[in-house]
């Protein structure tokens, strides 16, 4: 039985969270194999909604094993608040989450370090979530890093040498620490309820799932646009959001991967800094935002949107190998009158249909298609021969520019609101 790896294609929020949660029934394990509470991942059902920012969004459906694999960065204090607030709406996971002891942990002077590069940058800022993600990853390229199996290792000792050079940094910039003491009292709290929780040797896990048969989902967080080596660098996050990460972040070979499920937007989002090539600053950006709600999960900032960017999604498919696509969000342009798409970028007079190195916003004119909207509410439909006609053109024309099939349409945030298309 191979892994499949579901993941993002654009910047960030496409709906993985919804789409995990939709398609766990199918599996039994799910394993996060990236990134940090930097993700926001968003499920609603039962008229209830829940924001998943470090668990795997496959808690809720039967009792499926759930893995944060080695490549996640976890932070204690605030993983301890995410499962508190599961609990209480009567979710107990201990049984059913599992922590690979090779998972970087995020230090209180990880998210200080954070806020502090970013002040360092000014105007060029990343526009980071402010969780400590860069530098804790940095921590572990430099071999600096804590990881959770060391909790149980002579763990105070450790924590301080790590605290004491993060300190040094902090005192160089003249970075003010006085809230550390507090973070540090919650922080430790954290590390008390993570104890509670079973520390796994996850590759072993995972590939003896493998060879026992077992069907199991790679989740990603943010999306291939924000990756650290394809993404829109330095405006990225720290970590390889493509699939290849589902190999290094859980230790799995490649030749176990089997479907690579690509989720997008019907059109594009971003929050932070950094280029983006169909945004849109007029009325049109303005209600994508309204109708679409795009506002951080994690940061409540509002995000930027834009039209869909065929360049990017190619570009993203193709580095991502995806072999079935998921449009998330089709419900957000069901009153739009025209659609837009971008097929190609226009650099210094030039058409251009691959993916640039550089990627400056002042010098890269998007080539638009435009078609006409369906104008019709989507959102109750329950099976795809309710499309509109002007839907289904959209889709088959993303069809014939991605060249990958659309497997599933979202039409609402809900669980329900999900087509499978044959
Ligand atoms: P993730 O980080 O990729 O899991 O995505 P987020 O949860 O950050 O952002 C997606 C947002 O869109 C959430 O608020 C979802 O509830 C919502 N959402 C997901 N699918 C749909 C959809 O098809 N239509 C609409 N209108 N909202 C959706
Ligand atoms: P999910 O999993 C959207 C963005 C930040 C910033 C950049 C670097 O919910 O899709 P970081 O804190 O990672 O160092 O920030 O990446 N970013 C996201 N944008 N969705 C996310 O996660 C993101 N995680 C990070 O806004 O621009
Ligand atoms: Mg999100």
């Amino acid at each position: 039985m191979k892994l499949d790896v579901l993941l993002g294609l654009q910047w960030g929020d496409e709906g993985k969270g919804k789409i995990v949660d939709v398609l766990t029934p199918e599996y039994e394990i799910i394993a996060r194999f990236q990134g940090g509470p930097n993700a926001g991942h968003t499920l609603e059902f039962e008229g209830k909604k829940y924001i998943l920012r470090s668990v795997p969004s496959g808690i809720f459906q039967g009792n499926k094993i759930n893995i944060i694999g080695n490549g996640v960065v976890l932070d204690p204090a605030l993983f301890k608040g995410e499962i508190e607030s599961l609990e209480a709406s009567g979710h107990d996971l201990r049984k059913r989450l599992l922590i690979s002891k090779k998972a970087h942990l995020i230090l209180p002077t990880h998210r200080l370090l954070d806020a502090c590069y970013e002040a360092a940058k000014g105007d060029s800022k990343i526009g980071t979530t402010g969780k400590g993600i860069g530098p804790t990853y940095t921590d572990k390229i430099s071999r600096n890093g804590l990881r959770i199996g060391d909790i149980l290792y002579n763990f105070d000792e450790k924590y301080t040498q790590a605290k004491n050079k993060h300190l040094k940094i902090l005192e160089q910039h003249g970075y003010d620490t006085g809230k550390l003491a507090e973070i540090e009292k919650e922080w430790f709290a954290g590390i008390d309820k993570l104890k509670t929780f079973t520390f796994i040797d996850s590759e072993h896990y995972i590939n003896n799932a493998i060879k026992q048969d077992k069907k199991i989902l790679a989740e990603g967080a943010q999306g291939t646009m924000l990756d650290i080596d394809f993404g829109s660098y330095p405006f990225v996050t720290s970590s390889n959001t493509i699939s290849a990460g589902a190999c290094t972040g859980l230790g799995i070979a490649p030749q176990q991967v089997g479907e690579v499920y690509g989720i997008f937007k019907a059109y594009c989002t971003r929050v932070g800094s950094g280029p983006f090539p169909t945004e849109l600053f007029d009325e049109t950006g303005d209600n994508l935002r309204k109708y679409g709600f795009e506002f951080g999960s994690v940061t409540g900032r509002p995000r930027r949107c834009g039209w869909i960017d065929l360049v990017a999604l190619r570009y993203a498919i193709m580095v991502d190998g995806v072999t079935r696509l998921i449009m998330m969000k089709s419900d957000v342009l069901d009153t739009f009158d025209t659609i837009k798409a971008c097929t190609a970028y226009e650099i210094n007079g030039e058409k251009t249909t691959e993916f640039p190195f550089e990627i400056d916003d002042n010098n890269i004119k998007p080539v638009y298609v435009e078609m006409k909207g369906w104008q019709t509410d989507m959102t109750k439909m329950r099976s795809e021969s309710e499309f509109p006609a002007e839907f289904n053109a959209y889709v088959s024309f993303l069809e014939k520019e991605l060249e990958v099939p659309i497997s599933i349409v979202s039409i609402g945030p809900d669980r329900e609101q999900t087509i499978i298309r044959k």
